[in-house]
């Protein structure tokens, strides 16, 4: 298998796995145990909590284990939708969130009254802090960005972004930094934020494990009821070998990183150098603030999942939308946003890389578009 598809999920690491299983037959008492398995149990979690605090500068109490970034974010916004309504209900975020974000948000709109206001982005897919601020007002008592669009890679200015919302609103601030953690340098502890989310499959860890970073002073409403897990916020047994490997993967992903992004870019450089050369290709991955991990583009005159099916018989996995769209029949509604072009919107094709992307399977990968281009 040639796999091209880094950006809706990355193969496990093996010493992850190794060290999950590990705790699974070790630490698999329930944390609220009285006896000394569960107490040993929810030692290591606390340990595992102080870790991934550790990394991100945080404290300890703002890390909150979920399932993924999925429930990250739902959590977060309707968690404030419901903390904070009585101080306003309009809310703020942009055309070109994932589906976890944008359906929550249309949600709140549909069955709670809010109104949402939806930022544009430009040609480059990126938003304009124009729109934001003009969007801002006394009663806006949250604004979500994604960080690096999942789709085509663009790179929010969320540092001016923060500095405008603080600067003109009491909204809290909530980062969806799923395809930028570990992925793109910038340091956490800069970004004055109220909420993070993040997923550990999209960084060589375990699917269904994913972390909720919540400044300690936001007020947030629990969705799931039960126990008084995860600090009240969230309720339910603790996956607690998931959570103690979580610390272990991020070192992993931390590990190299300015090399891993220079390989990267190396490969995204020559894949844009090569994708130039036709004049049927339209580039959308901004040439500018960029995620290396993703290019995107679309091909006149042929329908995206046509490129899918042609480069999955030769064994090569790529995506044309985000996972989580990826089946439904309809124009890529990222590209549309960017492009305002149906025919763009319904041609796009997802190459996203890793730093395990051989020279070999990427020159596989080049020889299969060569031909597919050919016949156009
Ligand atoms: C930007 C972004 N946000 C959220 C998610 C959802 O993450 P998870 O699969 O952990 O639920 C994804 C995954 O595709 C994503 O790319």
């Amino acid at each position: 298998m040639f796999y091209f598809d880094y950006s809706a999920t990355t193969p496990v690491n093996s010493d992850i796995l190794a060290a999950f299983e590990k705790m699974n037959h070790q630490f698999y008492a329930n944390v609220g145990s009285m006896h000394t398995a569960g107490v040993t149990a929810n030692d290591q979690l606390a340990q595992a909590r102080t870790e991934v605090a550790s990394f991100l500068g945080v404290q300890d109490e703002e890390i909150i284990f979920t399932s993924g970034a999925t429930e990250s974010n739902n959590l977060i916004i309707q968690g404030v939708a419901d903390a904070r309504k009585k101080e306003g209900k309009h809310v703020i975020t942009t055309m070109i969130e994932h589906s976890s974000v944008y359906d929550t948000y249309r949600y709140l709109e549909e069955y709670h009254n809010f109104e949402v206001t939806y930022l544009p982005v430009d040609e480059n897919c990126r938003i304009r802090l124009e729109d934001l601020q003009a969007a801002l007002r006394p009663e806006t008592i949250l604004v979500s960005i994604m960080h690096v669009n999942s789709e085509v890679g663009s790179i929010q200015p969320v540092e001016e972004a923060i500095q405008l919302i603080r600067a003109h609103s009491d909204a809290y601030i909530h980062l969806d930094m799923v395809q930028s953690f570990t992925k793109i340098p910038y340091a956490f502890t800069d970004l004055d934020i109220n909420f993070a989310s993040i997923s550990m499959h999209k960084i060589y860890g375990l699917k269904g494990s994913g972390l909720l970073y919540r400044r300690l002073d936001s007020k947030i409403v629990r969705r799931m009821f039960g126990g008084m897990q995860e600090f009240g916020v969230r309720g339910g047994t603790a996956n607690t070998p998931a959570n103690m490997v979580v610390g272990k993967t991020i070192a992993l992903a931390l590990e190299n990183i300015e090399k891993k992004h220079a390989h990267v870019d190396t490969l995204h450089q020559r894949l844009r150098q090569f994708l130039e050369q036709y004049d049927f290709i339209t580039i959308n991955t901004p040439k500018e603030s960029y995620s290396p991990y993703i290019v995107n583009f679309s091909v006149s005159g042929l329908n995206s999942d046509d490129i899918l099916y042609t480069l999955d018989q030769a064994g090569i996995c790529i995506s044309t939308k985000s996972a989580d769209v990826a089946k439904a029949k309809l124009p890529s509604r990222i590209l549309y946003a960017m492009s305002r072009c149906e025919q763009r919107a319904t041609s796009g094709v997802r190459i996203s890389l890793s730093h395990l992307t051989t020279e070999f399977e990427f020159d596989y990968l080049l020889d299969n578009l060569k031909m597919i281009f050919s016949q156009i």
